[in-house]
């Protein structure tokens, strides 16, 4: 396939990209072809996003989400590697459940997909240690969805020592005890949806002699404050005041945030309006709400494609991932800087079927979505998806 006429973040003028077996063979102004061409008309033409916080409840809680219905969400979200986290049922913390979600990924992602490790209170180091392609392990320091918080050090410790990239769920206080365990076992940390000024202080600190340290920020702490909170609204970490959002905004033009995660972490309504239920969905808004903040000048289109694709590929090893560039995987989104449109319950293809963003206007749309050279979602032909399989992403070694 031909890809014509594209902006690209980093080149003058307009250029054709030629993808061959999936990969972008070469990437050129005004070439000739004679097989299938795409013409992108000019508009902005970017790696797909990876999301390395996913939450994608299968196995085991199904009616929230599933294989299936998330990869379609990553799809119309521009979103063409998604990594699921292990707080499933049963959890990702043996190598038996790690190769049944591969199974059903395999059989049932039309995006491409891998996976992060769970680390146990009972110590599974050794499962940790067997794991085969592994984007790193989770470890949840507070109190969240699903039960995998360690509160013992000396397995704390064992699970540091058995990892080789640990992503932290840790709050406040939590991040220095994170910090603390990485700079002890020499390990990447990885520290999810940071939300607080507080937070960023310890992130300061701890760079200053200690390198390995990414911190991760959410759309919805970007977008949502503590004010706007509803029971709908809850999550982990909460919503925080417009002072902490206001920081993390400042903190992105500082070079201080390495990515963007969506921590998708979708329940259905019933459960919601039921009781305090932790997490939102947000995989499939998370492009058009950042495209709107590009366009309202608060970050610019390359840092947030650096924060997307380009800086969790490389943070992870990912294999051809992360840049528009031959000999890379044609992991493509096209998207129209200009089109406006409404966010709509309605409108979302997660299972849980809601966003706590319905009614919001943005100016920005992915118009079609390119996993392994192949077109999966197109926004002119009313989400109907083209269900080809996703592969696994692969670790460099
Ligand atoms: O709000 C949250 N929901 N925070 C988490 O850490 C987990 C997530 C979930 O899985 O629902
Ligand atoms: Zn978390
Ligand atoms: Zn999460």
């Amino acid at each position: 396939m031909l890809i014509k006429n594209c902006k690209l973040i980093d080149r003058e003028g307009l250029v054709d990209i030629l993808i061959q077996e999936g990969k972008i063979a070469k990437i050129e102004a005004g070439m000739e072809y004679s097989g299938e061409i795409l013409d992108a008309q000019g508009k902005d033409v970017l790696p797909g996003m990876i999301d390395v916080h996913t939450h994608m409840r299968e196995p085991g809680m199904t009616h929230k989400e599933t294989i299936e219905t998330g990869s379609m969400a990553c799809a119309k979200g521009g979103v063409t590697t998604y990594i699921d986290m292990p707080n499933t049922n049963p959890a990702t913390i043996t190598v038996e459940a790690l190769e049944e979600k591969r199974r059903l990924s395999e059989e049932k992602s039309i995006v491409n997909f891998g996976f992060n490790f769970g680390g146990s209170l009972d110590n599974n180091s050794d499962e940790i240690r067997r794991a085969q392609n592994i984007v790193a392990t989770k470890v949840f320091l507070n109190i969240s969805t699903g039960k995998m918080l360690i509160e013992n050090d000396e397995v704390l410790g064992e699970i540091f020592e058995a990892s080789e990239k640990v992503m932290v769920h840790a709050e406040g206080e939590m991040v220095q005890k994170a910090i603390d365990f990485a700079r002890k076992y020499n390990k990447k940390l990885y520290l999810c949806h940071i939300s607080q000024e507080s937070e960023l202080e310890l992130v300061r600190e701890a760079r200053k002699d200690y390198k390995e340290i990414y911190v991760e920020v959410t759309p919805h702490h970007l977008f949502l404050n503590l004010e706007e909170q509803t029971q709908r609204l809850r999550m982990k970490p909460e919503l925080k005041p417009q002072t902490d959002v206001d920081a993390m905004w400042r903190a992105i033009e500082e070079g201080m945030i390495d990515t963007l995660g969506t921590d998708h972490a979708p329940h259905t309504l019933e459960e919601k309006d039921a009781k305090v239920t932790f997490g939102i969905p947000g995989i499939e808004t998370a492009m058009p709400l950042m495209l709107d903040a590009v366009n309202e000048g608060r970050l610019t289109l390359a840092k947030l494609v650096e924060m997307y694709s380009t800086k969790p590929a490389e943070i992870f090893n990912l294999k051809g991932k992360g840049r528009l560039e031959a000999g890379y995987d044609a992991d493509i989104i096209i998207v129209d800087m200009e089109r406006r449109y409404t966010l709509k319950n309605e409108e979302i293809v997660s299972r849980c079927g809601w966003t706590p963003f319905d009614g919001r206007e943005v100016k920005g749309r992915v118009e079609t979505t390119v996993v392994n050279g192949n077109v999966i979602y197109s926004a002119d032909n009313e989400d109907k998806f083209n269900k080809i399989n996703g592969r696994e992403v692969k670790i460099n070694g």
